[in-house]
């Protein structure tokens, strides 16, 4: 009895488990906002490692409540001691770190697109398919992917209406991206480019960051276009990892990307075909009732500016078109986009599994 009541005592007592995390690209767009997003939703970490490039070695970075890391070099990090690592220094870093710090036990989430579409790593949107983790199949190797930033809000929006018992036909969408989801140069150049035009000099060189002049502009490209007639990178990878992300996808995708002169928030604009005539009351209910996603019929819609530091994922301007219906979806791309998408991955993790084994590299046999 004695011995009951211990082992119950000691259970009531136990601390809750603190975890040894790792931010790869700190002082990125993303790594920073990782950082942020690990702080403001109290993720219970022991300590915080921070790495980004050889040009910021030895700086100091100061955490929202306070504390300090200091960056090293990722080749200082001690993956075999790091939980989590999140990785968030572009696809080159991480093809050549991530399934090293994986090897070595640390369980890796990945901002990048390098592993989005390998075939036995998950690409997690927890609000759609995170339980695809429990299934042992998916991630032998200790990474996890977490999708574009596009794909993000409008996969959560797509599935909403699949969820509401919907079968999609076809999708056709624009998007208005902002230059944040082009790393942290991007932002330094619209704002050089806008103070130079708004000061009379509209001689400002076109920066190599973006395929023509970005302030007070549009540009209907992201990413490499290979060939004439073909779709850009952006574009392609939105398509391949809707697919992904949404297992049971049987409708056509098809997708303009445009870059648009906002700092942060990407603008989403779909349309959709569905298997029957639906009232806008119901849909818009669907919309609503999917977990991290906000419709208010009252407020229309909402700008990414608006969209700045929140979590949600916004749909409105709610109509019917033909035989489809359009929206418009808002969301943070630095939040839902892809550091909160992440850190909401590694709360799962560590809610499923405390000790993390289930999801640890595991041998192939
Ligand atoms: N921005 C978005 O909305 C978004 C959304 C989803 C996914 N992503 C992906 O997330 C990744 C990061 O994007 P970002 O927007 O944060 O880029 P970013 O602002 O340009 O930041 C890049 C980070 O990587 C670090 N870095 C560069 N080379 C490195 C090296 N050799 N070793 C270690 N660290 C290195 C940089 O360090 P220094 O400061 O020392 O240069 C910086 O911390 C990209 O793959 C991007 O495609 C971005």
């Amino acid at each position: 009895m004695y011995y009951l009541y211990a082992i119950h005592q000691t259970s009531m007592n136990k601390e809750p488990k603190k975890y040894n995390i790792a931010v790869v690209g700190a002082t990125g767009n993303i790594g920073a906002k990782t950082l942020d997003m690990l702080v403001e939703r109290n993720f219970p970490y022991a300590n915080i490692t921070a790495a980004a490039s050889p040009r910021s070695v030895g700086a100091a970075l100061r955490l929202s409540n306070g504390a300090e890391v200091k960056i090293r070099r990722i080749d200082d990090v001690d993956f075999e001691n790091i939980d989590i690592a999140f990785f968030c220094a572009g696809s080159s870093v991480s093809s050549e770190y991530a399934a090293k710090a994986a090897n070595m036990g640390c369980i890796v989430i990945d901002k990048t697109s390098f592993f989005r579409m390998e075939e036995n790593i998950p690409l997690i949107v927890p609000e759609i398919n995170i339980d695809s983790l429990s299934n042992s199949k998916t991630s032998p190797r200790g990474i996890i992917s977490c999708p574009n930033c596009v794909a993000i809000p409008l996969s959560m929006a797509l599935y909403a209406l699949i969820s509401g018992g919907l079968i999609i036909n076809n999708v056709i969408v624009s998007t208005y991206q902002s230059v944040s989801g082009a790393g942290r140069q991007a932002v330094k150049v619209l704002r050089s480019q806008s103070l130079a035009i708004l000061n009379g000099d509209n001689q400002e060189k076109i920066s190599s960051t973006f395929p023509r002049k970005m302030a007070f502009n549009a540009i209907p490209q992201i990413g490499d276009i290979t060939a004439p007639g073909a779709y850009a990178d952006e574009e392609e990878k939105i398509m391949r990892e809707v697919s992904k992300i949404i297992d049971c996808l049987s409708f056509n995708i098809s997708v303009t990307c445009v870059r648009i002169p906002t700092f942060v928030g990407h603008g989403v604009s779909v349309y959709v075909e569905l298997n029957k005539v639906v009232c806008l009351e119901e849909l818009g209910r669907m919309f609503k009732r999917f977990p991290g996603m906000s419709f208010d019929s009252r407020r229309d819609y909402i700008t990414p500016v608006e969209v700045t530091n929140c979590d949600e994922v916004f749909v409105g301007r709610l109509r019917q078109a033909g035989n489809g219906y359009l929206f418009w979806i808002v969301a943070d791309n630095l939040r839902k986009g892809a550091a909160l998408n992440g850190v909401q991955i590694a709360e799962r993790l560590i809610k499923l599994d405390p000790d993390l084994y289930k999801f640890r590299q595991r041998k192939q046999t």
